[in-house]
């Protein structure tokens, strides 16, 4: 059985709930930022934010109070985005305390191939290069933690990368029976001057 899937709709985003299935990629969920001139007035103003957000309570007002608070612009395509995919991620997790965390990425923090050890993440890249992932198949998993991905991916190994636009579902290792089959992925790499990368992740809290 494949262990990734793709998908245009979010309908068949709960096939990421089946044993074995480490990453979802829900493809042209949203349009990224591209303008240049847009992506000047993020990169001056927005400062980026990470918020709880509990969906049992009113919360879609809050969440678009507190990136516009954050320099965030008029960008109403962006917030519909935000709202709807909180309000999937929730209905799909079955779960109403998530952690939204949006921001310019300033670090090489993610660079090597790891696991995350979290429940399910969803991740968007707003603006900018995508994420990596390893499919299963070239997985070395016993070179994970050596922050060398030479000792992660098999010989021959090819690294995928999320299309621009979509939103990943990734399942980590703190998912039930899952700590073998965690997704490995990693971010590119942070060059200080390139252009400005917005990641949007997702979390079960
Ligand atoms: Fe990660």
């Amino acid at each position: 059985m494949a262990h990734h899937f793709e998908s245009k709709q979010w309908s068949d985003a709960s096939k990421i709930l089946k044993h074995g299935v480490n990453l979802g990629i829900i493809e042209n969920s949203f349009s990224p930022i591209e303008s240049q001139e847009t992506l000047k007035t993020i990169e001056e103003k927005f400062k980026g934010l990470r918020v709880r957000i509990n969906t049992s309570l009113d919360w879609k007002d809050n969440l678009i109070r507190k990136i516009k608070s954050a320099g965030w612009p008029e960008l109403p395509s962006y917030q519909q985005f935000f709202c709807d995919l909180v309000e999937n991620f929730s209905k799909l997790t079955e779960t109403t305390e998530l952690g939204f965390r949006f921001e310019p990425v300033s670090s090489n923090m993610c660079v090597f191939l790891h696991v995350d050890h979290v429940r399910l993440r969803a991740i968007a890249t707003l603006a900018g290069e995508t994420t990596f992932w390893l499919p299963n198949e070239y997985a070395n998993r016993d070179g994970l933690m050596c922050q060398n991905d030479k000792l992660v991916m098999k010989k021959n190994a090819k690294l995928s990368q999320l299309p621009q636009g979509s939103v990943g579902l990734f399942k980590g290792s703190a998912w039930p029976a899952n700590d073998d089959n965690a997704i490995i992925h990693k971010s590119p790499p942070f060059i200080p001057g390139s252009a400005i990368r917005l990641l949007l992740t997702l979390d079960t809290l």
